[in-house]
């Protein structure tokens, strides 16, 4: 397989079929052991090692100089290897080369680290040497299993109808999201593209050319503060359809995770998947992306706890609590206890329950069980409603995780649906869009979007797995109208939209047709899948949390000439 002028095979395709053949092979030097009259070769590249001997005397000097990680090209036949050095944990196990010819392609210098899966290297000189860390056969394998998934995205998607569709990189800046990265115009001194941080308004305007079903593995850039699942370049598989509703996206998502769990996993994933209001997700779970893996419903105890005196209950907008129907050492309580408090809340309090009697440090202010429960621990959390729900909802994963609450192979998937379209945003004293500006209020709130934007709820979806965002999308709006109203509510002028986003609202007027959408984030989903705790492993070259890449060296400064061609002065703070 994937014979070229200079190798037969790959080294991992060596199999029976070549026993007694002559063969050329090529790849690294993995590992060489010399027993004195007869040498032993690991011989490697990404399809697996081959098991290469000679017992020559005249190939022994260049042998027995070999290095790890040298290339080399041999010439050999391939034996079966005796029965007691068969090897089943090897794909080659079978059988070994018996050495006729070695060239050597390229020596290689001592590596920075040994390329082994087994060994922890930090990470920084894992990026550093990027090209080094991806040879190690884990790495190697998680950028296959990446391609492979792509390809099975594409299938699926041609098969289903859709065209793939590439659209600028060099874009406008617009108000809201992230904060853009900017590329300077030499040519039109003065301005600045700006990379798109996703293809959104792009794939609208598919729609009113016509395309129907677009979809594209694409780029989005955003200058935002760096996290576990964040890069500052990042890949969505973007998708967009007309005359559709809701259902046939989100049915076209579960198709689409079937098939993946199939040719990837050989597993057959049930849907539909879960569907989950925002608030009921976040009055259950205290989270927008909740992990269902375990149960551990939040409820709201402020009518029963304001039964009692005891202050804290009854001067409280809210108390939810959890309940957790086992035992809870003292120790992991404290450790709870400071978990909120180290995300800012402000404790957690507890009662223990069995039979008809309770303890803890609030069980003098119950007279009697008020609970229902026979059996277990509630932690009570009171405060502000919508604050107390997400220490809840933090406190909830935080007990999960303790107590190993979940299977770490479940993949759990849930859609939250019907997030409001509007939250109000203290620091800039005015209302932003929840998802995007471009999303369809729900029907039934197009009247009210003015009056209470609050209330209004929009026509989203988030595709949640095991308490991620895999993927976002909405119902789009197609109405100029209802556009520019839903732009003015986020604070802009008439003249503010027209200069911004003149070009989609004349596209509008030409018979725009209903349209909707979603894109997951292909670096996230290929993480989750393969279960790596950070995106970084699953890009080939991903940059640090400080965005920065750490094998070239970027960001980097430019020469003045550069500078001065774009009209651009470095401002030195420092100096100045
Ligand atoms: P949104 O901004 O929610 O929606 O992004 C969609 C998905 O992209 C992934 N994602 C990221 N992955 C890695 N690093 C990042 N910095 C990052 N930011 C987002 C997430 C997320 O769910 N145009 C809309 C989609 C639409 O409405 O169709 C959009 O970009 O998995």
């Amino acid at each position: 397989m994937f014979s070229t002028s200079l190798r037969s095979t790959m080294c991992g395709y060596v199999d029976l079929e070549f026993l007694g053949k002559e063969i050329n092979l090529v790849g690294w030097i993995k590992r060489v052991r010399d027993h004195g009259n007869i040498v032993f070769i690991d011989l490697g590249d990404r399809s697996g090692i081959v098991q290469v001997f000679t017992d020559r005397k005249e190939l022994m000097p260049l042998v027995k100089g070999l290095r790890s990680e040298d290339v080399v090209q041999i010439k050999g036949v391939v034996k079966k290897r005796p029965d007691n050095m068969v090897n089943s944990d090897m794909k080659t196990g079978e059988i070994e080369i018996d050495l006729k010819e070695v060239k050597i392609m390229n020596r290689s210098e001592v590596l920075p680290f040994v390329l082994d899966d087994d060994i922890k290297v930090g990470e920084e000189l894992r990026l550093k040497y990027r090209y080094l860390d991806l040879r190690r056969g884990c790495m190697n394998e998680t950028i296959i299993l990446r391609s492979e998934i792509i390809i099975t995205i594409r299938n699926f998607l041609f098969e289903e109808g859709f065209v793939e569709i590439e659209t600028p990189i060099m874009s406008k800046s617009t108000p809201e999201g992230a904060r853009d990265y900017l590329v300077p115009s030499r040519i039109n001194k003065g301005k600045f593209y700006a990379l798109v941080q996703s293809p959104q308004i792009y794939k609208q305007l598919l729609m009113v050319a016509g395309f129907d079903r677009y979809f594209q593995i694409a780029r989005c850039f955003r200058d935002e503060d760096q996290r576990a699942d964040r890069q500052p370049e990042f890949t969505q598989l973007d998708i967009e359809m007309s005359f559709v509703e809701r259902d046939d996206i989100l049915s076209l998502v579960e198709n689409l995770m079937r098939r993946i769990f199939k040719e990837i996993f050989k597993t057959e994933l049930p849907i539909p998947f879960k569907r989950l209001t925002y608030d009921e997700v976040l009055e259950m779970y205290g989270s927008d992306k909740p992990d269902l893996r375990f149960d551990l419903k939040i409820k709201d105890y402020s009518e029963i706890v304001k039964k009692t005196d005891f202050k804290v209950f009854n001067d409280s907008e809210y108390t939810g609590g959890i309940l957790f129907e086992n035992e809870l050492t003292r120790k992991e309580i404290d450790v709870l206890n400071d978990f909120i408090k180290s995300t800012g809340g402000s404790g957690i309090t507890y009662l223990k329950l069995e039979g008809s009697t309770m303890s803890g440090p609030v069980a003098k202010y119950f007279k009697e069980n008020l609970f229902n429960v026979t059996k277990g621990i509630i932690l009570f959390i009171s405060g502000k409603k919508k604050r107390t729900l997400e220490y809840l909802g933090m406190l909830r994963k935080k007990l999960a995780s303790m107590k190993k609450l979940y299977d770490e192979n479940e993949f759990n998937f849930l859609w939250v649906v019907d997030f409001p379209l509007f939250e109000y945003d203290e620091e800039e004293k005015r209302y932003v869009t929840c998802h995007h500006m471009f999303t369809m209020p729900k029907k039934e709130h197009l009247d009210i979007i003015s009056k209470e934007p609050l209330k209004a709820k929009a026509d989203t979806y988030d595709l949640v797995c095991n308490g991620v965002e895999l993927a976002s999308g909405s119902i789009r709006i197609h109405d100029r109208n209802i556009q520019k109203e839903i732009m003015k509510i986020i604070g802009m002028s008439e003249s503010e939209l027209e200069e911004k986003f003149g070009f989609l609202l004349e596209a509008f007027k030409y018979g725009a047709p209903p349209h909707g959408g979603i894109a997951p984030g292909i670096d996230r989903l290929v993480s989750l899948l393969l279960k790596k705790e950070n995106i970084r492993d699953v890009i080939a070259f991903p940059k640090t949390l400080n965005g920065i890449g750490l094998m070239e060296n970027t960001p980097d400064y430019v020469s003045e000439k550069q500078l001065k061609e774009l009209g651009i002065k470095v401002v030195d703070d420092e100096k100045n």
